[in-house]
C-alpha cells in the first residue's frame, strides 16, 4: 500500500488540507459556559459545585463505587498505589509497553517496577506471563506476596489498557486473588471501554484516569482515582485533599495528605465535557471502522479491540510488517503533516528503569517495533 493513499484517506476522514494532529479537543457542548459560571462566581478553586457534579456524572456512567478528581492522572495514579499500601522498596508488577506515568508514580513512592510482558491481542499486561513470573520468582508469606530472593514485597500489580483496549481484567484478578496482590488498574486512556460489559476501572481495588488534553474527554489537566468500595473513596478523598479533618474554621490534618484536588476551574470543563462523550465515544468507534475497513488485505494490521471488549479506540493504530516500514510510515505521514507516532519506548530502555526486574518481553519488543498510532479525534463522519 503506498504511504501516499494513507495520507489521503486520513484527510478525507477530517476533510482539511490542515495539519491533522493525533487527538485534539473539541467543546461541541456546555463547557464554555460552565467554565465562564466559575468565573462569573469566582469560585476558580477548591471551592465550588463542579467537583462534585463531575465525580457524579462519573460514577453514573462508570458504575465506580467512589469517584475522586485530582489535579492530573499522574496524582491519581500516585495517590491509587498510596492507598493502595505500596511503600518504600516494595516490588509493583507492571507494562514496560506504558507511558512513563505508570513508572514514575510506583518510584516517587520508591517502590520498584518488575516488567512483564503484554499480550499481542490487548497491548496490555498478560495474565499468564505475571502468573509464571510469580510462579518462579514469588512466595505467599504471613506477611503476603514477597519475592523469594531479594524478600521484597510484591504489593501491587498496575496493567494499562493501551490506547484505550481493555486488558483481560477476570485472569488477572484471579491471578492477583491467587498471589495475595492488589489489583491497580491505569485507566488514563480508557474512559469509555467496557471489559464484558463493566467499565475498566471498575474492577480493580483502585484505578485512575487521565484528562489530559489528548484524551477522550479533557479537563486541560486532570485525572480521577477510582475505588472499588465507598470506604475507601472517603479515604481516597481525605488524603488527596491535605487529610483535613471537617471543621468550619479549625486546621487539623490527621495523617501526611496530598494536595491533589482538582480545582473547581477544571471540574467544571470536565461536566461540559462528561454530556459530550456518548458522542465522541460513537464518533470514534464510527473513525476506527473506517481504519479497519481502510487496512483490511494490506501489510498495515490495524489493531482491533479484544473480542470481549468495547473499546474507545482512543487511539488508533496500525502493526507494520517491521521496524523499517514502521519509519517509512511515520516518515511520509509527519513530513505531509498528518501526524502519526511511535509508541513509547520500553520502560527498561529508560536509565531510570534499566536496572529493574523484568521478564521476558518478546511481544512489547514486537510491537514497539512496529506499531504506529494514526489521528483519532472525534469527528463527524457517516458510519459504513
Ligand atoms: C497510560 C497513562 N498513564 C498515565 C498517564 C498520566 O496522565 P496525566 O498526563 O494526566 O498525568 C497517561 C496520560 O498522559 C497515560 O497515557
Amino acid at each position: 500500500m503506498k504511504i501516499d493513499s494513507v495520507v489521503e484517506f486520513v484527510r478525507d476522514l477530517y476533510n482539511t488540507d490542515e495539519f491533522i494532529p493525533l487527538h485534539a479537543p473539541t467543546f461541541q457542548g456546555n463547557e464554555k459556559k460552565y467554565v465562564l459560571d466559575t468565573l462569573d462566581s469566582t469560585f476558580v478553586s477548591s471551592v465550588g459545585k463542579f467537583v462534585d457534579e463531575f465525580e457524579r456524572k462519573m460514577e453514573a456512567y462508570t458504575g465506580t463505587a467512589r469517584a475522586v478528581a485530582t489535579v492530573n492522572g499522574t496524582a491519581a495514579l500516585s495517590a491509587a498505589l498510596y492507598l493502595a499500601g505500596v511503600k518504600r522498596n516494595d516490588l509493583v508488577i507492571t507494562q514496560a509497553l506504558t507511558f512513563v506515568a505508570t513508572c514514575n508514580a510506583l518510584y516517587h513512592l520508591g517502590a520498584e517496577p518488575v516488567f512483564i510482558d503484554v499480550s499481542r491481542v490487548s497491548l496490555g499486561l498478560c495474565p499468564v506471563a505475571m502468573n509464571n513470573w510469580l510462579s518462579e520468582y514469588a512466595e505467599l508469606t504471613d506477611r503476603g506476596c514477597v519475592h523469594k530472593k531479594t524478600r521484597q514485597h510484591i504489593r501491587a500489580v498496575v496493567p494499562m489498557h493501551t490506547f484505550g483496549h481493555p486488558v483481560e481484567l477476570d485472569e488477572l484478578v484471579a491471578v492477583c486473588r491467587k498471589w495475595h496482590i492488589i489489583l491497580v488498574e491505569d485507566a488514563a486512556e480508557s474512559l469509555g471501554s467496557f471489559y464484558k460489559g463493566k467499565h475498566t476501572g471498575t474492577l480493580g481495588d483502585y484505578s485512575a484516569l487521565s484528562f489530559n488534553g489528548n484524551k477522550i474527554i479533557t479537563t486541560g489537566g486532570g485525572g480521577m482515582v477510582f475505588c472499588k468500595t465507598a470506604e475507601n473513596g472517603v479515604r481516597a478523598k481525605h488524603v488527596t485533599t491535605t487529610a483535613k479533618v471537617p471543621h468550619p474554621y479549625e486546621f487539623y490534618h490527621d495523617e501526611p495528605g496530598f494536595n491533589y484536588r482538582m480545582p473547581n476551574l477544571n471540574a467544571a470543563l470536565g461536566c461540559g465535557q462528561m454530556e459530550m462523550l456518548e458522542t465522541f465515544l460513537k464518533q470514534k468507534r464510527v473513525l476506527a471502522k473506517h481504519y479497519e475497513t481502510f487496512f483490511t488485505g494490506s501489510e498495515f494490521n490495524f489493531v482491533k479491540e479484544p473480542e470481549y471488549a468495547s473499546s474507545n479506540y482512543w487511539l488508533n493504530a496500525v502493526i507494520c510488517d517491521n521496524l523499517d516500514s514502521r519509519d517509512v510510515l511515520l516518515k511520509q505521514m509527519n513530513e505531509a503533516k498528518v501526524m502519526a507516532r511511535p509508541i513509547w519506548k520500553l520502560m527498561h530502555r529508560l536509565p531510570m528503569f534499566a536496572h529493574s526486574m523484568r521478564d521476558d518481553l518478546k511481544n512489547s519488543e514486537y510491537i514497539e517495533a512496529r506499531l504506529v498510532n494514526l489521528p483519532s479525534s472525534p469527528t463527524e463522519i457517516l458510519p459504513l
